[in-house]
Order: C-alpha cells, then sequence, then structure tokens
C-alpha cells in the first residue's frame, strides 16, 4: 500500500469516528420479551439487561425477536384503534428510520407505520411525548392470542446497527372490520439492514439516508393461520437461555474484496478492510449499501468481524453481557 492510499484510509476513518455508547433504544411499552418492565418475566427471572443493544450484539441477540421466545401477550389492541408505542430514553443519534411491524408465525413481518430521517431525535429523559410514537393499528389486521408487535430503528449517526425487539400482543377486531380481516393485512415487509446478510445503510448526510431500500420493499399478506393453537410459552421459569447466532465460516467469502462505487446487489456480504488489525484499520468496512460499494467505520470500541454472512461490529470491551440475567 502506498503511503498516500494508507492516509486516505485513516482520513475516511477519522471524518466518521463517533464516541462509543453502550446502550441506546428500547421499546418500553407495550413490554418486550424478557422486559424489565413486565412483571411476568420478573417473576420468571428472564430479564435481558442488553435489550438497547442492537441484534447481532457480540454474536447474541439474532434477528428476530432478539432469539427471544414467545411469551404472554402482555397488552391488548383492537385493529383500527390508535396505538402509543413508549420508547426507553438513551442515546437516540439525532434520530432515524423507524418503522412498526405486526406479525403472526415470526417470520413475515408487515409494517404498520413509518418514520424517515429523525425519528425518536426527540427521545431524551424527561420528553416522554419525544418518547413515544403513535400510530393506528390497521383495522384489517386479523384477530389473534398471539401476535407481535415488532419496532426497528436505524440511527442516523454513530455505528451502523439495527435496532429491533418484539412484544406479544392479543389483537381484536371489532365487529365491523371482521370482513375486511378475512383476507388478512397486507402490507410492506419490515425492512432489515445493518445486520449480517443484509443490506447497509450508512450515516445519513444531506443527500443520502438510505430509505429508497424501505421504498423497494415487497408488500405481503399477513393472517393468523387457520388452525391456530395457544402459542406455547416457552420464557418458563429456569429456562431463559440466551440465543446466540451461527458467526458462520469466513472461509467461504470470496478471497478478493469488493472495488469501492461498484455495483453491488443488497444481499452481498459486507466485509471487513483489515479484519485482523485491531487498531484503526479493522474499524474499516466495505458494505452494499443497495447500489454499490461504500466504505464506512465503526466508532471506536467496535471492532470488524467477519462472518459466511457479512461483517459485524464486535464490542472491543468484553463483560459488556456480564450484568445480563440471562448470560451465565
Ligand atoms: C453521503 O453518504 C453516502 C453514503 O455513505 C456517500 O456515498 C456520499 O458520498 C455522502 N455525500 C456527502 C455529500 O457526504
Amino acid at each position: 500500500m502506498t503511503k498516500l492510499t494508507a492516509l486516505i484510509i485513516v482520513f475516511i476513518a477519522l471524518s466518521s469516528y463517533t464516541t462509543p455508547t453502550s446502550a441506546h433504544l428500547r421499546i418500553r411499552d407495550p413490554p418486550t420479551r424478557r422486559s424489565p418492565e413486565s412483571s411476568y418475566y420478573n417473576q420468571h427471572k428472564c430479564i435481558s439487561n442488553n435489550l438497547a443493544s442492537p441484534v447481532g450484539f457480540q454474536g447474541k441477540f439474532p434477528y428476530p425477536c432478539r432469539g427471544f421466545a414467545r411469551g404472554p401477550a402482555l397488552k391488548t389492541w383492537t385493529a383500527g384503534q390508535q396505538i402509543k408505542v413508549e420508547i426507553d430514553p438513551n442515546a437516540n443519534h439525532h434520530g432515524g428510520h423507524c418503522e412498526l411491524a405486526i406479525s403472526y408465525d415470526e417470520k413475515n413481518f408487515a409494517v404498520v407505520y413509518q418514520a424517515f430521517d429523525r425519528c425518536l431525535a426527540n427521545c431524551v429523559t424527561g420528553n416522554r411525548a419525544g418518547c413515544t410514537i403513535t400510530a393506528t393499528l390497521p383495522a384489517s389486521l386479523p384477530a389473534s392470542k398471539n401476535a407481535i408487535l415488532a419496532w426497528s430503528w436505524i440511527a442516523r449517526e454513530g455505528n451502523r446497527e439495527y435496532f429491533h425487539g418484539c412484544s406479544d400482543i392479543e389483537i381484536k377486531t371489532t365487529k365491523k372490520a371482521k370482513r375486511a380481516a378475512k383476507k388478512g393485512y397486507t402490507g410492506k415487509k419490515m425492512l432489515v439492514a445493518n445486520y449480517p446478510g443484509y443490506p447497509t445503510i450508512f450515516e445519513f448526510n444531506n443527500t443520502y439516508n438510505g430509505a429508497e431500500l424501505y421504498k423497494r420493499q415487497p408488500s405481503i399478506t399477513i393472517a393468523p393461520s387457520k388452525n391456530e393453537k395457544a402459542a406455547k410459552i416457552t420464557a418458563s421459569a429456569g429456562g431463559c437461555p440466551l440465543p446466540a447466532f451461527d458467526m458462520g465460516d469466513v472461509s467461504k467469502l470470496p478471497k478478493k474484496l469488493p472495488v469501492p462505487n461498484t455495483p453491488c446487489k443488497g444481499n452481498e456480504p459486507a466485509r471487513c478492510l483489515h479484519p485482523e488489525d485491531p487498531g484503526l484499520n479493522g474499524l474499516l468496512f466495505i458494505a452494499c449499501d443497495g447500489t454499490s460499494w461504500q466504505q464506512g467505520s465503526l466508532s471506536g470500541g467496535l471492532k470488524c468481524v467477519e462472518t459466511e454472512k457479512g461483517m459485524m461490529g464486535y464490542s472491543l470491551s468484553a463483560g459488556d453481557l456480564k450484568d445480563d440475567n440471562n448470560y451465565n
């Protein structure tokens, strides 16, 4: 490598260097799986103290639903009603893109609410309104005792991460809405990004925020399965394991690194640049923004780790999970 290229790389890394934070945002109400606010999860000693970390944090908490087993519905809503989803304030990174989605099977999440650019930018301690998302549940959502509300958030600034949590809810329908609900609810498929195997949305600026990826999402129709039985409630006392996902086999990645600004498809894995170097270079990565390969950098305190599904940020400081009740 010439001195000049080395200098350019160092410059790119420094120009988007941001301060590390260990906690970000998470849903407070309706209580998520393993929520510290829920008496059910408290009784079962099944609390996660890392709910505000991104999915995939330290190879744990996979998408969807952070890998947590389904619990009882802790909130009942009626299709067509206005709902309030309250977020627990913490580092808000000047906001970002938010989605709320509903699922009946934990696989297909159909969007019921979107806010772009500055979603939760005013979510700070003491500003409850700024931490509250108000939405209307579509009237055509079929009733179910085992529905899931999912929230996702991609921050404007900072590490490229995907924040996501699931709350088990019951959905009721009014007599009037029952006919519309027969066909199921059709909405956009919830976007997953900044997670291994999915496209990367880079830090937003005046001309770019990655929102076109949301627009390109296909529509899906969701409905409870016809012979839906009461969902198995597995978050029982003593059975509260912490899920981890398979990090994959690096040797399956193509040997050559992608070239910046050349075309790519969204599903190509993001790669670390010089992953073996724990210093500055280990913070750099190259990822597909849905159209072309772009270089980016992780903020301090994180390291690039490559998996066959793509790169992920990994905390340099061990022990972040030590205070998670599930981690022992
Ligand atoms: C905005 O961000 C995109 C994606 O990282 C980048 O390609 C572009 O050069 C940036 N534009 C400006 C003006 O910084």
